[in-house]
C-alpha cells in the first residue's frame, strides 16, 4: 500500500513509498483510509523533534475509512461502517492526566497517511452524517486538543470572553469554532491578515495581528478587563504580554509551543489577579466522545485550507511549516 514513511534520514525525513498492508492483531481492525490530515507533530516528527522518534513509521494521527476487516467475530458490526478513528493510545484510567505510556497514533504507532491503518476497534467512532469524509478526517487530534482546552481547562461557557492564538493553526480554529457554538465572546491573534478576516467571517468578535506593536493594547482596548481565557498554542516571544491580558481568576491555557521559548512573565499580575496558567494535552477518550458528539450537535464544518492526493502529501509539510495554512491540510487517499 503506499504510505507517508518517516525514515532515519536527516536529509529528508519523509518519503511517499508502498509499505505492507498491516496484518490485524486480536482485537483491531482494519481500516481503509479516504482521507487523512496533518498536525503539527507530523511537522515536529519531520524535523525529528517530536519525542520517542521511532523509524521507520506511517505518520498520520486523523484519518476517517471504511471498516473492510475485523479480527475479531465480536466486532462484525463494524464492517462496511464510515468511521474517525481516536488517536489515543494508552491514555490510562485517569481522566485528569494521560498514563505513562501514553502515545499518539502515527508514530510510535503506525498512522493514517497510508491506504490502510490497524487500529483497536474501541478506538472508532462513526463518522457525523453531515461531514464528509475530508471534513470528518481533520477532526480527531485538532478537535480532541481545541475541546480539552476550551472547555475543560479553559471553562469556556456562554457569554464567557476568549483569546486564541495564531488562528490560522487547526487546533486554534476548532476552539474558534467550539466557543462561537457555545455563545462564548472569541477573539483572536494571527500573524496574517487575511486570517483575521476570515476568523471574524466564523464568528470571531475581533482579530488582532500578533506581529503588531499595539497587538495586547488593542485588544485590552476592547475587553478592558481582561479574558475570561486564554487558549496558546504559541509560547514565544508573545507569551509575558499574553498573560497580561488574563481577566481576574481566568485560565491562561498552553496547548503548545510553536514560537518557542516563553517571554518572562510579570509575576504580581499573575498572582494579584488570581489567574490559572494551565497546561493541556490531547484530551480523555470520554472527551474525545463529547467532542465528536458536540460536532454533530452544532453541526460544526471544519475548516479545510486544501485537500491534496497522497502522491503530494510531502508538500502539504512543506506548508505546515511555512504557516500559509488556514485551516487542516487534508490527503485524499481513497473514494
Ligand atoms: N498538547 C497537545 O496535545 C497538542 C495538540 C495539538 C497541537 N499541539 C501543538 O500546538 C501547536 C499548534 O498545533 P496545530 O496542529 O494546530 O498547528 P498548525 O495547524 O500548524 O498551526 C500553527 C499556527 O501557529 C501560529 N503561530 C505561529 N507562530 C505564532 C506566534 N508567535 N504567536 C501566535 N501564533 C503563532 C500560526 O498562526 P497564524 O498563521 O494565524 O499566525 C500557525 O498557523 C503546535 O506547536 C503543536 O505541536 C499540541
Amino acid at each position: 500500500m503506499k504510505s507517508v514513511v518517516l525514515q532515519d534520514n536527516p536529509q529528508e525525513r519523509l518519503a511517499v513509498k508502498d509499505s505492507p498492508i498491516p496484518e490485524l492483531k486480536p482485537g483491531e481492525v482494519l481500516v481503509k483510509i479516504q482521507a487523512a490530515a496533518l498536525n503539527h507533530r507530523d511537522q515536529w516528527s519531520r524535523m525529528g523533534m517530536y519525542p520517542g522518534m521511532r523509524y521507520p513509521s506511517i505518520l498520520g494521527s486523523d484519518g476517517c475509512g471504511i471498516v473492510e476487516q475485523v479480527a475479531d467475530s465480536a466486532d462484525q458490526a463494524w464492517l462496511g461502517k464510515t468511521v474517525i478513528i481516536n488517536p489515543n493510545v494508552n491514555w490510562g484510567e485517569n481522566p485528569a492526566f494521560q498514563s505513562l505510556n501514553y502515545t499518539i497514533l502515527g508514530m510510535p504507532t503506525n498512522g493514517t497517511l497510508a491506504e490502510y491503518v490497524a487500529v483497536p476497534a474501541h478506538r472508532l467512532h462513526l463518522k457525523p452524517a453531515h461531514l464528509t469524509a475530508e471534513q470528518a478526517a481533520a477532526i480527531p487530534l485538532a478537535g480532541l486538543t481545541a475541546y480539552r482546552a476550551l472547555f475543560t481547562k479553559g471553562e469556556v461557557k456562554t457569554g464567557k470572553s476568549v483569546l486564541i492564538s495564531g488562528i490560522g493553526g487547526g487546533v486554534a480554529l476548532f476552539a474558534l469554532q467550539f466557543g462561537v457554538a457555545v455563545g462564548a465572546k472569541v477573539y483572536v491573534t494571527s500573524s496574517k491578515e487575511y486570517k483575521l478576516t476570515r476568523a471574524v467571517e466564523l464568528g470571531a468578535i475581533y482579530g488582532v495581528n500578533y506581529k503588531s506593536e499595539t497587538w495586547s493594547k488593542d485588544l485590552l482596548k476592547r475587553e478592558y478587563a481582561g479574558f475570561d481565557a486564554i487558549i496558546d498554542g504559541a509560547g514565544g516571544p508573545q507569551f509575558g504580554d499574553t498573560v497580561k491580558l488574563i481577566a481576574s481568576a481566568g485560565n491562561y491555557v498552553v496547548y503548545g509551543a510553536t514560537a518557542g521559548a516563553p517571554s518572562p512573565l510579570h509575576l504580581p499580575r499573575l498572582f494579584f489577579s488570581q489567574a490559572s496558567i494551565k497546561g493541556s494535552t490531547m484530551g480523555n477518550d470520554q472527551e474525545f466522545k463529547a467532542m465528536v458528539e458536540f460536532i454533530d450537535q452544532y453541526k460544526i464544518l471544519p475548516v479545510i485550507s486544501s485537500v491534496r492526493p497522497l502522491e503530494e502529501a510531502i508538500s502539504a509539510f512543506d506548508e505546515m511549516h511555512e504557516g500559509k495554512q488556514f485551516g487542516k491540510l487534508v490527503v485524499k487517499i481513497s473514494e
